[in-house]
């Protein structure tokens, strides 16, 4: 096989961990962490939590970070060609449309939600969310700002402040990802993570020491409300811990925030060198990640509410918690409009760190599987990620079309692909062979165990998750129906999934072209049947 044909990498052994961390520390470890702590059982919830992390998400990242690699010595970045060298069957490449799929398609209402939170910041800093301190009035002001009323109304006057905040957003992160890694992502990601770092230790600062600051309520206290997030909930924490859906949820928020199954680790560790430490590359971003999630979006998000909200925020979900709650809260708290400017934009840099990523892996696969020229590249990334972001924002009544990208991507087929990388890890490379592979200049030994876990926990539990979205979450039952009875009644979920599949169709078609040329220029033997005397990596 040939050499890597491109000349882009990261610079530094620190870029490439904050660039991972970038793309894990998102809007999942501050607005999704605590509302799913939150909703299952509060403090019970850590233990399924930190089981998920320990026997899922890291090792799980390790055999991202570890066939990432492998591919990259190997001449390919983009997931089609990596697993193409890690199974030497025609039809593994094929597995590759989803890695390039859930983070395009990811991407398509993740930027938009992280113009909310831009749009945000802007009116907290020109006075525009001075709204007084009626919880209804930020309600209102979340559901117009969103369009939540009725499909097509961001495009009247009152869409335009969002409109013209996403477009330039979506033209920051394609700037950004133009850039090129070491140029772009790894130079934002080192002002930006340190960044957030400052501006979520201020905010937490302001929340830890807000007291009791209702005097009619002196039982809503930051004690109290770090109880309210920490504290098993009470008489119902053994029945939490016995209930699957807690697990269930638990793991979904690992894959969710350190972005496992997402095909954006095994893209970026692809540019990772034979002799870089991935072991503890990959343990420090995944510990970085879980610092901003536990330390820092544990700690402000759900206490800063029940200070001013008490239980009254119990249930919320995600945006109700950050759209809705939050500036309610900013509303009350001294020179909150200061402290909510900050807050939103810090959201901001979140978000951003983890869209560049979501966009990269499509773009490297335009240019090596296609052979096409950047600015081409970009151009088409820009066109079709454009287009998937106009269906989000046509169809906002309800947040529907967003709702349905963010099921069936953003948890069904990431707990899917994290299926198919454990069984690509555990039982095609082989455990003995990724752990050699893994520790090609590690200080750090990868415990034993681990291995075993990847090839024999991982897959099950994975399918076990796969098979209980696809039970309670798709079918579902006549008093909590289902996806399937939503994709029967809504136009504009079947829309959102045609969308899908034919974007799932155009990668396919993409990658059999990419397959014939690899072939052609030699990159893959035409015959990709292993041999016995050639196993995987003999070439290197
Ligand atoms: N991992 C990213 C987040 O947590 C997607 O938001």
């Amino acid at each position: 096989m040939t050499s890597p044909t491109k000349p882009d990498g990261w610079s530094s052994r620190l870029g490439v961990i904050l660039a991972v961390a970038g793309s894990a520390i998102g809007l999942g470890n501050f607005l999704r962490f605590p509302g799913q702590a939150a909703q299952n059982g509060g403090g019970t919830f850590m233990l399924p939590y930190f089981a998920a992390l320990l026997f899922l998400g890291i090792p799980l990242c390790w055999a991202e970070w570890t066939m990432g690699r492998y591919g990259g010595l190997r001449g390919f970045h983009s997931a089609p060609g990596i697993y193409a060298t890690l199974w030497r069957r025609p039809i593994a490449k094929y597995f590759g449309v989803l890695p390039l799929l859930i983070p395009l398609v990811v991407y398509m209402y993740y930027v938009v939600i992280e113009a909310w939170c831009l749009g945000y910041a802007w009116s907290y800093l020109t006075g525009g969310l001075s709204l007084g301190d009626d919880p209804k009035t930020y309600v209102d002001y979340f559901a117009r700002y969103v369009g939540q009323s009725a499909d097509g109304s961001l495009l009247s006057r009152e869409g335009a402040p969002l409109m013209i905040t996403l477009a330039v957003v979506f033209l920051l992160n394609l700037l950004l990802i133009y850039r090129g890694l070491a140029a772009g992502i790894e130079k934002f990601c080192n002002f930006a993570l340190p960044l957030m770092a400052v501006l979520a230790v201020v905010v937490l600062v302001r929340v830890l020491t807000l007291g009791a600051p209702d005097p009619a309520h002196p039982e809503q206290n930051v004690s109290a409300g770090l109880g309210f997030m920490w504290n098993p909930s009470e008489g119902r924490s053994f029945e939490a811990l016995l209930d699957p859906k807690t697990w269930i949820a638990a793991a979904g928020q690992i894959f969710f925030s350190l972005g496992v199954g997402f095909g954006i680790i095994i893209n970026y560790s692809s540019y990772t060198r034979k002799k870089d430490d991935i072991v503890l590359s990959g343990l420090t971003a995944a510990s970085m990640n879980e610092f901003f999630e536990v330390c820092l979006g544990g700690l402000i998000t759900i206490p800063a509410a029940f200070v001013f909200l008490g239980t009254s925020i119990a249930g919320m979900g995600t945006f109700g918690l950050g759209f809705n709650a939050l500036p309610n809260v900013f509303a009350r708290m001294p020179g909150g409009e200061f402290f909510g400017a900050l807050w939103f934009f810090m959201l901001f840099l979140a978000a951003i760190t983890s869209s560049i990523a979501m966009l990269h892996p499509v773009a490297t696969f335009f240019q090596e599987g296609l052979g096409l020229r950047p600015r081409t590249a970009f151009t088409l990334l820009g066109f079709v990620s454009a287009l998937g972001c106009a269906h989000v924002v046509y169809y906002s009544k309800d947040m529907l079309a967003l709702d349905t990208m963010d099921f069936w991507v953003g948890t069904f087929l990431i707990v899917t692909l994290a299926l198919f990388q454990a069984i690509l890890y555990g039982w095609i490379l082989g455990t003995e062979r990724g752990a050699v592979e893994a520790h090609r200049g590690a200080h750090l030994r990868i415990p034993g165990f681990v291995q075993w876990v990847l090839k024999y926990v991982s897959p099950v539990y994975l399918a076990v998750m796969v098979g209980w979205y696809f039970v309670v979450s798709v079918i579902g039952t006549d008093e909590q129906p289902g996806y399937a009875k939503t994709l029967a009644e809504s136009r504009v979920a079947q829309l959102t999934l045609a969308l899908i599949a034919a974007l799932a169709l155009m990668f396919t078609v993409m990658i059999f072209i990419a397959g014939r040329r690899w072939t052609a220029a030699g990159r893959l033997p035409a015959d990709l049947q292993t041999t016995s005397s050639q196993t995987p990596g003999d070439a290197i």
